[in-house]
């Protein structure tokens, strides 16, 4: 249905058939013999190549091909006579559908700077970077639901807007219709909520794992998709306010069991991309070695594919928390003074500890488990111990924390208990805490956040340049 997409006519053999071609135009080079117009539609990462013969066409026409203009052409698909592509288009004729003034169009091809990019998120999916990011972010999303529906996963839609705070960090996004000129007000000066759309106070979710537990609870196994907000003024190259989540969630799965699936989870979405997004990720290798030319050899990443495939065939470390503290208190770091956080046991590892047990001890990625209870949420499963809870982190190199997860406390004077403890107030969750009355069951779960695999198997910096539209402190223009 629709035109041929130029990926199509790229695999088409060369019969010197009429064809129709539309896309925006890269770039347009004239020779004394030929006009060369690369034409890109963003199905591939490759261009194809039309001719057309000097004098074929008016001036005025070739004025306004420039690079971004949009065409129609229609020729002959032919054997290229150049050496960098199999096929290419004799033009006949070209209709501009839209002309882009050079003066004015700010993407010319020469190399732009990925901040400069981002104050043009409208445009920069036009870029070969960009286009191709999107595209594995496209593969990826649907290798994760492939994934689940293969496993007997339900994709379960959690809500967006919420009256509880998953994660107990209190850093929401409050929803309301009230006037905030003339708030309305109780007999002791309070805001009146009851007066709000939903007559209670509302939020974005910070997580659909409250609500996926209810699921698990009756299919057993389901999983989560969704857009989750976070209002943490993070300036970060690994946080947005506005991010997906992945969330799996399953009825008798303990921690172990959860560990396997992660790990599985993750190695099959990435061997996904790296079997259907071979162009682009070649694309973007090329891309960092490039960045990469003037450092030192012994500082230059090891070559994306290359690191793609050694965390798709090796085993994660699995390693309990405490374990990980003594590794630390032993490092050379730690001696020398050098990390910029204390390290003990309690405290909440910060990214320079993580990274330092990836990609210095370890070399590869790592599942830490059986976390303080103090420094994890009040859902997961407390261990004999009272001391540290079922919870486990998933960390990669460059990355950090890409997925966050535990077993789920199933008893209900226990949970009750850390509810009490953190200083939630109950009320706002009995129908969670009801799960535990009613038929409990032991499970667990995960969270993976989308943006921070794309980033991992694209190899970008930023966390920014992964998702089409970022949202982060001072930044909601597109
Ligand atoms: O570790 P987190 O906070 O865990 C949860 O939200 C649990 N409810 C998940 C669960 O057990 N169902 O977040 C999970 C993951 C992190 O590991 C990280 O990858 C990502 O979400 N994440 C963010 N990604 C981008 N920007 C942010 N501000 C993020 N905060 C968390
Ligand atoms: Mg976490």
């Amino acid at each position: 249905m629709g035109p041929l997409q130029i990926k199509e006519i790229l695999q088409t053999s060369p019969e010197n058939q009429s064809i129709v071609v539309k896309g925006w135009v890269r770039t347009k080079r004239e020779s004394k013999n030929a006009i060369f117009i690369a034409l890109n539609d963003g199905s591939t990462i490759h261009n194809i190549q039309a001719v057309a013969e000097p004098g074929q066409f008016s001036a005025e026409l070739l004025l306004s091909v420039t690079t971004g203009s949009c065409l129609k052409i229609t020729g002959q698909l032919v054997e290229s006579q150049g050496s960098g592509q199999a096929v290419e288009v004799k033009i006949e004729d070209i209709l501009v559908y839209g002309t882009a003034d050079p003066e004015v169009f700010p993407l010319q091809p020469k190399k732009h700077s990925l901040e400069f990019l981002r104050e043009i998120a409208h445009l920069r999916p036009r870029t070969n970077t960009f286009s191709a990011i999107l595209r594995i972010r496209h593969a990826l999303a649907f290798a994760v639901h492939s994934y689940f529906n293969d496993g007997g996963f339900f994709y379960l839609n959690t809500p967006i807007i919420t009256a509880s705070d998953a994660e107990g960090a209190g850093e929401m996004f409050r929803v309301t219709t009230l006037d905030l000129n003339k708030l309305p007000r109780t007999d002791e000066g309070a805001i009146n909520f009851k007066e709000d759309f939903f007559g209670r106070e509302a939020n974005l979710t910070v997580s659909g794992q409250l609500e996926g537990e209810l699921g698990a609870m009756a299919l057993s196994k389901i999983y989560t998709f969704g857009p989750t907000f976070r209002a943490e003024n993070s300036n970060t190259t690994r946080h947005l306010a506005e991010f997906w989540m992945i969330e799996p969630e399953m009825a008798f799965f303990e921690l172990e069991d959860n560990m396997d699936l992660a790990e599985d989870f993750v190695k099959k979405v990435i061997t996904y991309a790296l079997e259907n997004c071979k162009d682009d990720l070649n694309f973007l290798q090329n891309r960092l070695a490039e960045e990469e030319k003037n450092k030192p050899q012994n500082e230059r990443s090891i070559p994306l594919l290359e690191k793609l495939s050694f965390v798709v065939d090796n085993p994660f470390e699995r390693l309990t928390y405490t374990e990980a503290i003594e590794i630390l208190l032993k490092s050379k770091p730690h001696k020398e003074k050098k990390f910029q956080y204390p390290v003990g046991w309690g405290i909440d590892l910060s990214s320079e500890h993580e990274r330092y047990l990836v990609e210095k001890h370890f070399k590869k990625p790592v599942i830490l488990t059986n976390y303080p209870r103090e420094i994890k949420s009040f859902y997961m499963k407390l261990d004999e111990d009272g001391k540290t809870v079922r919870a486990m982190d998933v960390l990669f190199p460059g990355i950090g924390e890409i997925i966050g997860g535990s077993q789920r406390e199933e008893d209900y004077d226990k949970l009750l208990g850390r509810v009490h403890e953190v200083g939630i107030d109950p009320q706002t969750i009995w129908w969670y805490l009801e799960t535990r009355k009613f038929g409990t069951a032991p499970h667990s779960g995960f969270g993976l956040g989308f943006e921070r695999l794309v980033q991992f198997v694209t190899g970008m910096g930023n966390i920014r340049d992964v998702i089409p539209f970022p949202r982060y402190p001072k930044s909601a223009e597109f």
